[in-house]
């Protein structure tokens, strides 16, 4: 359950961008595939069974020129840095004036690659660290709702073998129905946010 609502809404925006796109933190590359045909991709990550990265670096020190891409794609990244703004600072940097950053980042999720498992984000958190690294024109979109992040939580029980694993799917079909009934979206499972940078250095 945890990805559908993730990818429903992250495909559209990763659709959209153009030209020299960088995937900051791009684990295995899951989303390479949805770009279009005229992106020039570079996915960077640091060496490790579970990176694929065509540049290894960290989004701390982007081994970039200034203004060298058009678009920048970061998933489930800035939970594990340290200092979230100073990353994305950088990731401004090496964007040109006008350039668009996607981001995703958990709402609600568990500890992972523990220790370094710093933040969980509030919808105003993803607006207040785009907008402190220069960036413009926010726009930040639950993906999963209140009842989805609850169905996650329980599901994550389940599946650690604590109760039926049949309750799974009917979880699923329960939180979904809750949320399409309007549920808030003050509790997320992700925030997906979409921003410019801005002509201005921050
Ligand atoms: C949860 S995985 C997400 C991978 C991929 N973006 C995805 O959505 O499937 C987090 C990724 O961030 C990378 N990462 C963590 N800290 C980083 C840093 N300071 N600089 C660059 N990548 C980092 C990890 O190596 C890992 O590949």
């Amino acid at each position: 359950m945890h990805y559908e609502p993730l990818l429903r809404v992250l495909e559209p925006h990763v659709r959209s961008l153009r030209g020299a796109v960088l995937d900051v933190g791009c684990g295995m590359q899951p989303y390479r595939r949805w770009m279009r045909d005229e992106v020039v991709y570079t996915g960077l990550d640091r060496e490790g069974p579970l990176s694929r990265p065509d540049v290894v670096g960290t989004v701390d020190a982007l081994p970039f020129d200034d203004g060298s891409f058009d678009g920048l794609l970061s998933t489930q990244v800035f939970e594990h840095v340290g200092e979230p703004v100073a990353a994305l600072r950088e990731c401004a940097r090496v964007l040109r004036p006008g350039g668009r950053i996607v981001i995703t980042v958990p709402g609600v999720w568990p500890a992972h690659e523990v220790p370094y498992d710093y933040w969980r984000f509030t919808r105003y958190g993803v607006e207040r660290v785009l907008a402190d690294a220069g960036f413009v024109d926010s726009e930040v979109a639950a993906a999963g709702g209140f009842w989805a992040s609850v169905g996650q939580m329980v599901n994550l029980e389940i599946q650690r073998g604590r109760f039926a694993r049949d309750l799974v799917p009917l979880v699923n079909v329960c939180a979904s129905w809750l949320d399409r009934r309007g549920a808030s979206e003050e509790m997320a499972l992700a925030w997906v946010a979409t921003a410019t940078r801005s002509e201005a250095r921050a």
